[in-house]
């Protein structure tokens, strides 16, 4: 990865999960190709006729499916960790359709290290970062809320079956009344 690729204020990364057990017995066929050197991802479609031309797109990097957590963690997220650690702003989000693997990436098998996903590891890293800091004072803050079906819960909330709302501030625009702010 070139370092003018890290600068960019928004990067695109795509992970392309391995087959599930099912999918592997169900004899699914693989209509992918992943070029992490290139970052592109190569889409056949099976039903084209032959002289149709294969799909490209190209991101700001991709990772098939033998990459692994740290993989991802050490290349996409840890640039990004340290430089919230010196004071930017950063913002990490997962999008794809269900099945696709953003919550193994974003939270990962916690019995595992090897397979712990991007929530833990970027505790480890911050907490471990500031253990080793000294004269110098951090605040962490966490907040942990769900959007579903429109609604939005506060997962760390006792009481998280309660609906919460979304408001508008003159002051800090638009946030979510939770029950830290409550
Ligand atoms: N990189 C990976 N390596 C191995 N297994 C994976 C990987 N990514 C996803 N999986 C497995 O694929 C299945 C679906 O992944 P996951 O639950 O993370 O999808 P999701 O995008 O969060 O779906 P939903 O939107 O429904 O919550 C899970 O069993 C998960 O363990
Ligand atoms: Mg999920």
């Amino acid at each position: 990865m070139s370092k003018g690729k890290n600068s960019e204020a928004v990067r695109v990364v795509v992970r392309c999960r391995p087959f599930s057990k099912k999918e592997e017995l169900s004899a699914c066929e693989n209509i992918l190709e992943v070029d992490d050197k290139l970052g592109q991802i190569t889409i056949r479609n099976p039903k084209a006729p032959p002289d149709e031309p294969m799909k490209v797109f190209t991101f700001d990097a991709v990772y098939g499916w033998t990459s692994t957590q740290r993989d991802v963690y050490d290349e996409v997220i840890r640039p990004l960790v340290e430089s919230v650690l010196h004071g930017f702003n950063g913002t990490i989000f997962a999008y794809g359709q269900t099945g696709t693997g953003k919550t193994y990436t974003m939270q990962g098998v916690s019995n595992d290290p090897d397979k712990r996903g991007v929530i833990p590891n970027s505790f480890q890293h911050i907490f471990t970062q500031i253990s080793r800091t000294q004269n110098q004072k951090y605040l962490v803050r966490s907040s942990y809320l769900e959007i579903y079906q429109e609604e939005i819960r506060d997962l760390l909330c006792k009481d998280n079956n309660k609906k919460l709302e979304l408001k508008e501030s003159p002051d800090f625009g638009i946030y979510v009344k939770t029950c830290l702010l409550s």
